[in-house]
């Protein structure tokens, strides 16, 4: 097949090493974050964090979370440009939703007089709660279409990328 899309994912893997010589332009960078920031989420409800690890401290702090678990992962990440956490939050709650529904309103997505109607949605966050206001599976799965849309981006810049799972810091 000769779409451009199919090309681009059948160009794309999961790089082992990198250059560390070489490092993501900021025009590129812009695109990516932008990129990320427009991923779709279940009520719009965006229960993530993107960070960012780029001075050598950062990495240096990403390399020791490997010490005693995944050590197979801590070669991949070594010299690469950037690391880019996709983290989610385990307790989405409706003061998180009610951040998602104001920028609504202020982005004029949403009208003013229909604030109280917009909440209306947050029953599917209520849905996948647990009796502890857990909502991991939910949330982490919204994650998930961000980590695609992402690995998509990165393979139509053509920037090599290593998905990982499982990584656990104190951000
Ligand atoms: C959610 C997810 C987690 C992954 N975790 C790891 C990982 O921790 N370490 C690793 O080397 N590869 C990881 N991979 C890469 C997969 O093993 C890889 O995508 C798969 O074998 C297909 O190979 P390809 O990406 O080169 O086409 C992960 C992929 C995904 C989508």
């Amino acid at each position: 097949m000769s779409h451009q899309i199919i090309k681009d994912l059948e160009k794309r893997y999961t790089s082992k090493h990198y250059d560390a010589s070489k490092r993501i332009s900021q025009e590129d960078l812009d695109v990516i974050y932008q990129a990320l920031r427009l991923s779709p989420s279940s009520i719009n409800s965006q229960p993530w964090k993107f960070v960012v690890i780029e001075s050598e401290t950062a990495k240096q702090r990403f390399q020791d979370s490997f010490a005693n678990k995944f050590q197979f992962n801590k070669i991949r990440s070594k010299d690469a440009s950037h690391i880019i956490l996709l983290a989610h939050k385990t307790h989405y709650t409706r003061e998180n939703f009610a951040k998602v529904v104001d920028k609504g309103i202020k982005d004029g997505r949403t009208k003013a007089e229909n604030r109280e109607q917009a909440f209306g949605s947050f029953a599917f966050a209520e849905m996948n709660t647990d009796e502890n206001g857990d909502t991991s599976h939910w949330t982490k799965a919204q994650t998930y279409i961000a980590l695609g849309n992402l690995m998509h981006t990165l393979a139509r810049l053509g920037i090599d990328s290593t998905p990982m799972e499982g990584v656990t810091m104190n951000c």
